[in-house]
């Protein structure tokens, strides 16, 4: 809360031990986000994660992380139902994970349970604008704040979840004026995605960035790195290697005859 306004906030999402230790140096916040999904079991969207997923993964990224801020999702059906249900899993997830913080999705309707688990020690991060979890109301994955009454909404939304007391709040593919506008009027960092620069931080999905997911690409990603086509590449390598023989060579193998192969 401390950086609102100041340095912008470097978050990236993490699933696994070896992601977690090699973006830990480079990042402020990493999200164990319920995109894992989507993006490790392949399911179409993020309804069937489990808390048990979250779990293990947050516990695997916590072990790993040794500066950044660790938050993780809670899942969908975990924590809509009541307030009580919210603690109820986010103590778990917390206690099971030794992350620092939970996210949850919604606004004004979710407020009451976001002041619920902020006042009995459990930090809060918001999600407002795309909330995936919604994509069956909500109609898809497109764009939010496009007429004025989405962006009414929006407000009312993100201003009731920094209210009930969020450290902060991610704003997901928010018109870029009204991304700018949240952050300049609300009190808490926010991180965008598909925001605008001027947000308090920004979020990608690790894998988007580094070009691993197959699927779509949605229009705020950048990709860094086009790993997807390097692994596919070593692989290819690798079969064409072990049809010829070539691999293993002498010197990765036990022992060998001086004239191998
Ligand atoms: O689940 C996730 O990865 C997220 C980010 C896209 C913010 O919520």
């Amino acid at each position: 809360m401390a950086r609102k306004g100041g340095d912008p906030l470097v978050c990236l999402t993490a699933y696994t031990a070896q992601t977690a230790r090699l973006l830990d140096p480079h990042v402020d916040m990493l999200l164990v986000g319920d995109s894992l999904g989507m993006v490790v079991y392949g399911y179409d969207s993020t309804l069937p994660v489990t808390l048990a997923q979250m779990i293990a993964h947050g516990d695997a990224v916590v072990r790993h992380t040794r500066k950044a801020l660790v938050v993780v999702d809670l899942p969908f059906g975990s924590y809509q139902a009541s307030r009580a249900q919210a603690f109820e899993a986010a103590a778990q997830v917390m206690a099971q994970t030794g992350c620092t913080a939970v996210k949850l999705e919604g606004g004004v309707e979710m407020a009451e349970t976001v002041a619920f688990l902020c006042q009995r020690g459990i930090p809060v991060m918001g999600h407002v604008g795309l909330t995936p979890q919604a994509v069956n109301t909500l109609g898809g994955y497109r764009s939010r704040g496009k007429d004025d009454a989405e962006s009414v909404k929006i407000r009312l939304d993100a201003r009731a979840i920094a209210d009930a007391g969020a450290f902060s709040i991610v704003v997901e593919a928010v018109r870029e004026p009204l991304a700018r506008e949240l952050t300049l009027d609300l009190p808490v960092p926010i991180i965008g995605i598909g925001g605008s620069p001027a947000c308090d931080g920004q979020i990608l999905v690790t894998d988007d960035l580094l070009g691993m997911f197959g699927g779509f690409t949605p229009r705020f990603v950048k990709r860094y790195a086009e790993l997807g086509e390097a692994v596919s590449q070593a692989a290819s390598a690798y079969a064409a290697d072990v049809h010829t023989r070539r691999f293993p060579g002498p010197e990765h193998v036990f022992g060998a005859k001086p004239k191998f192969n």
